[in-house]
């Protein structure tokens, strides 16, 4: 445990029949809970100042290093209801390691660990009212770090916060499982080597925008990214790992080569596949591969995974002079199995073998 004591001060709560209403059917990123979590750090005092506090704007100098040089990292993780009413969260310390790892790229301070769940802990309690118990439904956290000084030099800035908001959720795509297109984007890269594309930093999903609306226009859910050098190696999603399934039941899924997202999901997914027997290959995999291997039948499923995604079937690949459409639209059976086994999981249906949750 951290010594730092966080103050709290009680919000007026929204009343609990609009509440319900919004828990009814959340979407995702759109509605968000009565608290927040703020923790000051500076060069000199370190990190103090933790409070929960209302929800609601935070003070902002128009100099602050945040909105001029996007010196910003962020981290998504759920709070899930099960069904003795108990919360928990999954594997918020591999959350944790990955804003640190993402605080060193981005020039910020880190956090200590047992700091970032114990604000995960404080606004979860506050706000549990607001975890949803339907099927497909949790409380998405999303804790993230702003440098906050002041000083229009570019330099690390001396100054920063660190917030943790909630929003509750139920699926990220509408159709819930139903498989997604996806768009190749080639000409727009997302990351090249010795950038940030391992990090969880706004930047990085900005520069997915405009490809994302190229997807969007195309008729495709996600745009795919390939290694900005090869235009054929498959780095990531926009937001999302990608995975494909072999014939013989092996897993693909691009090697984290410093481009790519070190996504808990893909973790997992690599973990509880491994249980049940099957290999997995981290490693290059290039669009001429997937293609070559949906010809020849060797290559039968493909998903995109994340905390926001779950697991998400992918149905059809599109891009310029490209369109593959993996057959019946339906989510194949070794995705399937994968998503029911981690969902098991988050929501208590299946034994945490792994000891991943943390009971909020
Ligand atoms: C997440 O999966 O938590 C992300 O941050 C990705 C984003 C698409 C919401």
């Amino acid at each position: 445990m951290t010594d730092l004591a966080f103050t709290r001060t009680e919000a007026d709560r929204l009343p609990a029949a609009e509440r319900e209403a919004i828990l009814a059917d959340p979407g995702f990123g759109n509605h968000f809970t009565d608290h927040m979590v703020s923790i000051v750090w500076t060069r000199d005092a370190g990190w103090h100042d933790a409070e929960l506090v209302p929800y609601g704007p935070i003070p902002m100098d128009p100099a602050s290093s945040v909105l001029h040089y996007g010196q910003e990292i962020f981290e998504g993780l759920k709070a899930y209801r099960r069904p003795d009413g108990s919360v928990v969260t999954f594997r918020p310390e591999a959350n944790a390691r990955r804003l640190n790892e993402s605080a060193r790229r981005l020039a910020l301070p880190e956090l200590p660990e047992e700091l970032f769940v114990q604000a995960v802990r404080e606004l979860v309690s506050a706000d549990a009212d607001w975890v949803p118990g339907g099927q497909d439904q949790s409380l998405y956290l999303r804790p993230f770090m702003i440098a906050d000084e002041s000083f229009l030099g570019v330099r690390a800035a001396e100054r920063a916060r660190f917030l943790v908001i909630a929003s509750p959720a139920g699926p990220y795509f509408s159709g819930g499982v139903k498989p997604v297109s996806i768009w190749l984007s080639q000409d727009l890269a997302r990351a090249g080597r010795g950038g940030t594309g391992a990090a969880k930093c706004g930047g990085n999903y900005a520069a997915s925008l405009l490809p994302q609306r190229v997807a969007a226009e195309n008729g495709c859910q996600q745009v795919l990214f390939t290694d900005a050098a090869t235009e054929d190696t498959i780095d990531e999603l926009g937001g999302m790992n990608l995975f494909l399934v072999r014939r013989d039941g092996t897993l693909l899924t691009p090697q984290l080569n410093g481009n790519i997202l070190d996504g808990v999901t893909r973790r997992s997914l690599i973990q509880l596949a491994k249980d049940r027997g099957h290999a997995v290959e981290e490693r290059d995999i290039t669009v001429t591969e997937w293609r070559e291997g949906v010809a020849d039948g060797s290559i039968v499923e493909a998903f995109a995974c994340g905390t926001a995604a779950v697991i998400t079937p992918i149905g059809r690949l599109k891009g310029e002079g490209l369109d593959i459409d993996f057959g019946d639209r339906a989510p194949g059976e070794l995705t399937l199995t994968l998503r029911e086994e981690l969902t098991g999981i988050q929501s208590g249906a299946r034994e945490d073998r792994h000891g991943w949750l943390t009971v909020l």
